[in-house]
């Protein structure tokens, strides 16, 4: 449902709009005017279309649940396949399969194949993948030949997905919810943390390993961590990750 408000009175419109549908909707600029736009069943629809005069709306597509899945397609990072249970992973190629649902991480993400690309270069041992998301790294880091394998994230969604996508692929991982910045973390010998610039400064600060591979920030960025040193950058589509050791 859409619904066009002059950009004075947008302000009202929104905290209106708010109280009727808290789970959010969408705003965009027009030429002097505001657009918000809802997603909603038919019972909050009406409640909107009383609300405001001159809403408009269209039928959501059948489908919409799953029109994600279209652009999941599989990739290669690392030497490993990594794709989704409905393609099929060529014989004889060492295969991360994964089904992320809501979690983050097809592995198609340039900070997830830069990560695996890393990792792969790196002497085997254990590994802590700090914010493991859907498992994706984890899982790629034991085809690798990495073990053992630990993987926490602070969202539960993400540790059940992850658990389900070590599952598939037949792979042993420890896997928690865990808050990397205020949990105790496990000693490894690697981790990985592929999550914001300011949460991976703050995980290095109190990381257990002598290695670090870290992503989850652009090409012009740095982690800056007392300590620390990039050994080796890898940057991919405006994205950047570090292979970070002792200074
Ligand atoms: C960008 S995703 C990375 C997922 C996966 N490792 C990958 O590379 O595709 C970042 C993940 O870190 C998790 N995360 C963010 N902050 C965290 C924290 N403080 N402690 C643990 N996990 C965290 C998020 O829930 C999310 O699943």
């Amino acid at each position: 449902m859409s619904v066009r408000v002059p950009t004075t009175a947008a302000e009202v419109a929104r905290a209106r709009l708010l109280e009727l549908a808290p789970g959010g909707f969408e705003e965009l600029e027009r030429e002097g005017e505001v657009e918000l736009v809802v997603y909603a069943h038919p019972p909050l629809g009406a409640l909107i279309a009383d609300a405001f005069r001159g809403v408009t709306w269209a039928p959501v597509e059948p489908g919409w649940e799953d029109r994600w899945r279209d652009f999941h397609t599989s990739v290669r990072a690392g030497g490993l396949w990594i794709g989704p249970p409905w393609e099929t992973p060529p014989p004889g190629e060492p295969a991360v399969v994964v089904d992320p649902g809501r979690a983050f991480g097809t592995g198609a993400h340039p900070t997830t194949r830069a990560c695996v690309e890393l990792l792969a270069g790196l002497e085997r041992g254990s590994v802590l993948d700090a914010g493991c998301g859907s498992g994706v790294v984890a899982v790629a880091a034991a085809r690798l030949g990495f073990a053992p394998i630990r993987a926490v994230d602070v969202d539960a969604v993400a540790v059940e997905t992850a658990a389900r996508t070590a599952a598939a692929n037949g792979v042993e991982l420890d896997i928690a919810v865990a808050d990397v910045l205020v949990h105790e973390l496990p000693q490894a010998d690697v981790v990985v943390a592929n999550i914001e610039l300011r949460v991976v400064e703050r995980l290095l600060a109190r990381t257990p390993a002598p290695v670090a591979v870290t992503s989850g920030y652009l090409a012009h960025e740095v982690p800056s961590a007392p300590g620390w040193a990039s050994l080796a950058r890898l940057e991919l589509e405006g994205w950047a990750a570090d292979v970070l050791g002792s200074a």
